[in-house]
């Protein structure tokens, strides 16, 4: 099938990828002209696993292609997917200008009739806008197309997107009507094969059910990390309590994992985007307001454990930071705990030695040249000079240190590990202090 994707972002880049792999012939459209010509000679710019030699063997094989000519796009889609972004704005509220932008384009070129379909996280109602924009612009020139949007929302995660989007769970639709469902069945049917994955709904039941699957996971884990905070305080192990409750299938062992708290571009911005949306329609949602709560604090807990263990002085100390993206396999450090970690560090008077294996450059580029911080090549390297080391990130390469190593390095011989990597005793017999989240019978 002939398929148009407006934005070259995560989620467009990654879907297009994958739908011509499958043999569709796709067209991906952005207005940023750099990229374009990046993504034409081969350069991807973002780093997710597998993506690179996929993105290159289909635009070589000719079934995907990247321009700025958004009419040619549009002429050339049967399909035409809107994934752009919708950062949230001042309130929280999702931001729909370049949604509907796209949509204004869209309605200005269509010659024949389509399918629009979103796939940006945007709030119930969306497609309906979506659709007045485009009947807005038929209607000023004066034509008439017929047209159906649908909603078609993404559940890919970061460093595992390829996958998630070769072997889906589920492929939401939401139509109001039969041909653009018919149509996404048949887009989607490569990846429908052994049983029935895709879950036909009306448009705002599709749209909700974005918002419900990450304000659910997000909920599980600030959660959790509250039974961390409880463990901490009444001096249980956490890592014992998961343990034991996630053999319950009713739970179960994804997302209980306490830590620093969960980033990313979507977890957050959507527990937001839905408490708005809620409080717009005259509801109050106060389980969500109390997940990002949460979350905002428990981003700070490392630091207060650093100033526990300290007395409140740092001033003065080196820290060495394992990991800085929001999580391991992804160079993105949007909302990344490490961000406000680093902020606290400093503001206390503290210096930073940071290493992590993808993020390196997206850190230079938010942080830029600054004293109180040495982005390393290495794990070794950030120990080097160090007195204490704070983990972030799990990223697979932290997971087995030489404790012993780490002990000759580290004046104060203190590791702070926020994501319960390692087991106490075996940081505490290399004579190494050891903090980790919620894990109160070693504090
Ligand atoms: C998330 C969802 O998992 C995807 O299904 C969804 O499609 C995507 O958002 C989106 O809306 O686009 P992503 O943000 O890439 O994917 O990352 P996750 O793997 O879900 O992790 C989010 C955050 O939660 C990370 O900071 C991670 O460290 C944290 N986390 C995750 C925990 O703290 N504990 C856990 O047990 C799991």
């Amino acid at each position: 099938m002939r398929v148009t994707i407006f934005g070259t972002g995560y989620v467009g880049l990654v879907t297009g990828t994958c739908l011509a792999d499958v043999g569709h012939d796709v067209v991906c459209v952005d207005i940023d002209q750099a990229k374009v010509e990046g993504l034409n000679r081969g350069v991807i710019p973002i780093y997710e696993p597998g993506l690179e030699p996929m993105v290159k063997a289909n635009h070589a094989a000719g079934r995907l292609h990247f321009t700025t000519d958004a009419a040619a796009g549009i002429v050339h889609g049967d399909l035409i997917f809107i994934a752009v972004g919708t950062p949230p704005d001042e309130d929280g509220s999702a931001d729909l200008r370049y949604v509907l932008a796209v949509a204004s384009t869209i309605g200005r070129h269509i010659e024949r009739p389509v399918v629009v379909v979103n796939k940006s996280t945007v709030p119930v109602g969306t497609a309906d806008k979506v659709q007045a924009t485009i009947a807005r612009e038929l209607e000023n020139r004066g034509v008439q197309v017929a047209f159906d949007v649908a909603s078609n929302p993404e559940f890919l995660k970061e460093g595992d997107a390829v996958n998630d989007c070769m072997r889906p769970d589920r492929i939401v639709i939401g139509a109001s009507n039969q041909v653009a469902v018919e149509k996404l069945k048949r887009l989607y049917a490569p990846f429908n094969r052994n049983h029935e994955r895709i879950v036909v709904m009306d448009l705002r039941s599709a749209e909700l059910t974005k918002y419900a699957a990450n304000a659910m996971l997000a909920t599980k884990i600030s959660f959790m990390n509250e039974i961390a905070n409880i463990a901490e305080k009444v001096g249980a192990d956490v890592e014992m309590v998961r343990h034991g409750i996630g053999s319950d299938p009713r739970i179960g062992w994804h997302f209980i994992y306490p830590g620093a708290g969960y980033g990313g571009s979507c977890f957050p911005k959507d527990v937001q985007a839905l408490s708005r949306t809620a409080q717009q329609h005259g509801y109050s949602a106060r389980l969500l307001d109390a997940v990002e709560e949460v979350n905002d604090s428990q981003k700070g807990h490392l630091f207060e454990l650093i100033q526990r263990h300290y007395d409140g002085d740092i001033r003065g100390k080196t820290f060495a930071v394992w990991g800085l993206a929001f999580k391991p396999n992804t160079d993105d450090m949007r909302e990344a705990p490490s961000r406000k970690l680093l902020a606290q560090l400093w503001a206390a008077g503290a210096r930073v030695r940071a290493y992590d294996p993808e993020a390196g450059e997206e850190a230079q580029r938010i942080f830029g040249e600054r004293e109180d911080l040495v982005l390393c090549d290495s794990a070794r390297a950030a120990l080097v000079d160090a007195d204490a080391l704070v983990v972030v990130t799990e990223w697979k390469q932290f997971r087995s240190p030489d404790f012993i190593r780490v002990r000759q390095a580290l004046a104060d011989g203190v590791i702070f590990d926020g994501r319960n990597l390692y087991h106490p005793d075996e940081v505490e017999a290399a004579d190494l202090a050891y903090y980790g989240i919620g894990r109160g019978r070693s504090i």
